[in-house]
């Protein structure tokens, strides 16, 4: 049995930025509050890109630095909560368009941990010899789900893509742990509804509005919770020490549960990589985008053991441990 390793990393998003001065022109905040009680400066929303155009340009990229071409990958998992249309689904949309006509293609849901799901599932392919090469992309146009009169979340969220290409590891290294988890008892902290029932059969009308709402103060103490855990099962598990382990990149959220989650652990914060500065919480995408970013900066050597760990909607979450290849 193989284990999967990242053979390539990309992201993409879009080049409009909206800063926290800017969304003070839109609902009553401030750079300083937003700032303070989240870490985050700025977004980057998009002025006319859909999420299958983040993906595929995410993809593209991803392809280009595993040195594949389309034709090598047999699979494409796009995680989305944002989708351009429940059907066809993004990943087939990404598929035609990379002309990687060998690839079977499906989306999935599971919110902010959708990358993490996303490798997990890619990793057990590889692992069983089902695939060679997959394609994992986390792609979210979330301005099109946010309430934009509703300060206490539109500040928080904005667009981009981030994927990771899986292939079978020669040296031994690459994906050695996973951990999934789910509680659908919580699934009232954050919510976006799909389409109302309506059918001939339902008189009363639903006028529920399609937009993000949110328990911010639950999800806050969820997440501080699930990273300190996800890290904790990791390195048990595997017989580590935080010392084995160069980066730990979560969920880019909130900068408050990332220090939070860094001080219930007792591993120093310079070990937690963030970028929720620029892009705000870009959802299944954040995870992605950082990776690319540390690679792309040379942050990442031969060797180096990274914790992955998501956190959302559903509630989900999810942790991997990576040792680089
Ligand atoms: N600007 C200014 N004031 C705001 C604001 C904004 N953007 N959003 C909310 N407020 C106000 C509230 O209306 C409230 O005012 P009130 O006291 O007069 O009623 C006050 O700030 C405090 O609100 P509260 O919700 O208690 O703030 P908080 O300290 O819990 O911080 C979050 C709010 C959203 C930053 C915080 O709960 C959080 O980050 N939660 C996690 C959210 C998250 O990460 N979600 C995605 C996970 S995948």
């Amino acid at each position: 049995m193989k284990r999967a390793k990242i053979a390539g990393t990309g992201s993409y998003v879009p080049l409009n930025r909206m800063t926290n001065d800017d969304m003070s022109n839109l609902v009553e905040t401030s750079d300083e509050w937003i700032a303070s009680r989240t870490g985050i400066r700025e977004r980057r929303i998009s002025t006319g890109e859909n999420t299958s155009d983040l993906a595929y340009e995410a993809g593209v990229r991803a392809l280009q630095a595993s040195g594949l071409t389309a034709m090598d990958i047999d699979l494409i998992i796009c995680a989305t909560i944002s989708p351009d249309s429940f059907m066809p689904s993004v990943a087939c949309m990404v598929q035609e368009r990379l002309g990687a006509t060998r690839a079977a293609a499906f989306d999935l849901s599971a919110a902010c941990s959708g990358l993490i799901y996303g490798m997990a599932c890619a990793s057990s392919f590889i692992e069983t010899g089902m695939y060679q090469n997959i394609l994992v992309i986390g792609a979210e146009t979330l301005s099109k789900t946010l309430d934009w009169t509703d300060r206490s979340t539109c500040v928080l969220f904005g667009d981009g893509a981030g994927a990771v290409i899986l292939s079978p590891s020669d040296t031994g290294k690459g994906i050695s742990f996973i951990q999934l988890l789910s509680d659908g008892s919580k699934q009232d902290y954050l919510c976006l509804p799909a389409m109302p029932l309506r059918n001939p059969l339902i008189q009363e009308e639903n006028s529920q509005s399609q937009v993000i709402t949110m328990k911010g103060q639950e999800v806050f103490k969820f997440a501080v919770r699930s990273i300190t855990d996800h890290i904790n099962t990791v390195l048990k598990n595997m017989e580590l020490s935080s010392v084995d382990i160069k980066y730990i990149i979560t969920h880019q959220a909130n900068y408050r549960i990332i220090e939070q989650a860094a001080k219930s652990s007792k591993i120093p914060m310079d070990k937690f990589y963030m970028n929720l500065d620029r892009y705000g919480n870009t959802s299944a995408a954040t995870i992605g985008i950082a990776l690319d970013e540390m690679a792309q900066n040379d942050m990442i050597q031969s060797g180096d053991k990274l914790i992955l760990v998501g956190f959302g909607g559903g509630m989900t979450s999810g942790a991997v441990l990576v040792e680089w290849d």
